[in-house]
């Protein structure tokens, strides 16, 4: 059992659509201005626990991984917009500051893929989760707040979760 830092939860999932399911869950809970930010392996569930939050924050489209475009914006019915970046494909944060993190947190909340490899251009306060591969359908989801402001936040989404697995 690892040592988690304080306010830190760990969850496990058993299938694709159970993280999906943890998605949801935090979607519902995001907010302009907030920051989720994802770090794991290739193949550890980072989109497909993006496709959930889409869907819990209220989009009506379902959400793909965005290498190519590097963010994807989803937005809701009631204009509100969610963006999701995916950082693969950059190499540091300087090339991060190309990107205008602070006008998408203006317009609604960020989930950043592959935050580590961005991390210094990301502003300091967000929730971090980190996924692990386990077995084949199984994986281990590390949830921490950085900041003050986000501990409330992963309370929040550690009680969601625990009515659901
Ligand atoms: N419990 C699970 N949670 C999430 N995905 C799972 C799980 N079990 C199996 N999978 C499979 O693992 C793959 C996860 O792919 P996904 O694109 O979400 O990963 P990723 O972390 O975004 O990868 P990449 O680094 O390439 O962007 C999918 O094929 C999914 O079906
Ligand atoms: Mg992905």
């Amino acid at each position: 059992m690892p040592i988690l830092r304080a306010g830190a939860f760990e969850v496990f999932s058993n299938s694709p659509e159970q993280t999906r399911r943890l998605g949801i869950q935090l979607g519902g809970l995001l907010q302009k201005g907030d920051l989720v930010c994802l770090e794991g392996e290739l193949g550890s569930g980072k989109t497909t626990l993006v496709q959930g939050i889409t869907a819990g924050w209220g989009s009506a489209t379902h959400a793909t991984s965005p290498t190519f475009v590097l963010v994807n914006v989803y937005r809701r019915p009631d204009g509100a917009q969610l963006s999701h970046l995916d950082a693969y494909r950059l190499q540091n944060s300087r090339e991060a500051e190309a990107l205008d993190i602070d006008l998408y947190l203006e317009q609604g909340p960020l989930v950043v893929e592959w935050a580590q490899k961005i991390e210094a251009a990301l502003p300091p306060e967000r929730m971090w989760l980190k996924l692990f591969w386990v077995e084949d359908e199984r994986r281990r989801i590390e949830v921490s707040p950085q900041g003050k402001q986000y501990e409330a936040m992963v309370s929040a989404f550690q009680e969601a979760v625990y009515g659901l697995v």
